[in-house]
């Protein structure tokens, strides 16, 4: 292990900040073995419910890659860096047995890279997802992670998907996973319904290990050519505009929860540096999804060289930059008053200045 790269979520210890988030690009064992052989300190599988909807939804999913002018562009695993990605998408078609006996070969591959492969469930109905919860951990699961986030949850039939937008919602569903098994939990949360601090600190008072900030935006895109929507559909929504978002609920879940709490950056990572803009706001460690699932898994080892090479650049370690930037933010109040400096940003001719 390289002692600058290695970062702590609770008694977790990865041996980089960079883990493959979970979407197409995971959803085979071939996908999963790409991401660790990249170098991902954790990869996420592609998540799974009981349910039969769910499962179907992924035969109509659809994606669109769009420029910062809304044109689709290429999906020639070359992105533009301005892309965003506008898709609908579904769970894992697998039979749970077969996710589970993937989730056990796959991790015992990833020991072999001191890496973890991670399984995700979004749950439909709670007390099968509890069952599954079970099931992931008598199969050797190190850790669970607990999507309560579904992007799609309101587009998908009724029950199919989890979408708690109540931090009270939230500890309820969490106490009774954490009554349930032993393995650490790291929740995903929305960042679709403006209240990002309450759902953590619900979260951690119902057991959660640690949270992961946040859950893609749902959206809707006109083609101004065809007057249809794109893709037909509203469609969960996400790029590189996403990051100072993202960053802003980490920033306020630290602030909340308090440094010790460990935190998961995702939505919005896409260039080489991205990963420490997280770090800086607070997150232990990124989940890349996107970015990897257009680009390719050279975008995990990219981003793992260029953490590297910041912190070695920097003289510091990962762990000592999680939250830096976080616990230096002022108040407007906190500024220096410069009466008329507004006046600099004014364009000539709209004001008597
Ligand atoms: C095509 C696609 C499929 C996804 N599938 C899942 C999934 O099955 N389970 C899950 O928890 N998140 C899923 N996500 C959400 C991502 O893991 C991630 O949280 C989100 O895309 C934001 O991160 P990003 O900006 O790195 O893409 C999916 C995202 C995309 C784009």
């Amino acid at each position: 292990m390289n002692a600058r790269m290695t970062t702590e979520l609770g008694a977790i210890e990865l041996k980089n900040p960079v883990m493959c988030g979970s979407g197409e690009m995971v959803i085979d064992e071939a996908g999963i073995r790409s991401a660790l052989e990249a170098g991902a300190a954790a990869v996420f599988m592609k998540s799974t419910n009981e349910s039969d909807v769910a499962r179907a939804q992924l035969a109509r999913s659809d994606y669109a890659l769009l420029d910062s002018e809304w044109r689709e562009v290429d999906w020639d695993f070359r992105p533009p860096p301005d892309a965003s990605l506008f898709c609908r998408s579904g769970l894992t078609p697998q039979p749970f047995d077969a996710w589970l006996e993937m989730l056990a070969t796959t991790d015992a591959y990833a020991r072999e890279h001191d890496a973890f492969v991670i399984p995700s469930l979004i749950p439909a109905d709670l007390d099968t997802a509890i069952t599954y919860a079970r099931r992931t951990e008598e199969a050797g699961a190190r850790v669970l992670e607990l999507n309560v986030a579904a992007s799609h949850a309101d587009e998908a039939s009724q029950g199919a998907l989890t979408l708690e937008r109540s931090g009270d919602g939230v500890k309820r569903i969490l106490s009774r996973f954490r009554e349930a098994i032993d393995i650490p939990i790291w929740v995903k949360l929305t960042g679709q319904s403006g209240n990002v601090t309450e759902l953590a600190k619900g979260a951690r008072d119902g057991g959660a290990d640690a949270v992961t900030l946040a859950g893609r935006f749902m959206a809707f895109v006109p083609d101004v050519e065809t007057m249809r929507p794109v893709l037909g559909t509203h469609a969960g929504f996400g790029g590189p505009w996403a990051l100072p978002i993202t960053c802003r609920f980490l920033v306020e879940a630290r602030k909340e929860l308090g440094a010790s709490f460990p935190l998961i950056g995702t939505n919005g990572a896409r260039s080489r540096l991205d990963v420490i803009r997280f770090l800086l706001s607070g997150a232990s460690a990124v989940q890349m999804t996107s970015a990897v699932f257009a680009g390719g898994f050279g975008v995990l080892r990219g981003s793992i060289d260029a953490v590297d090479r910041y912190l070695e650049e920097h003289a510091t370690e990962a762990s000592a930059i999680v939250g830096a930037a976080a616990d230096r933010v002022a108040t407007y109040a906190e500024q220096e008053e410069r009466p008329g400096y507004w006046r600099k940003f004014v364009p000539e001719g709209s004001s008597d200045a």
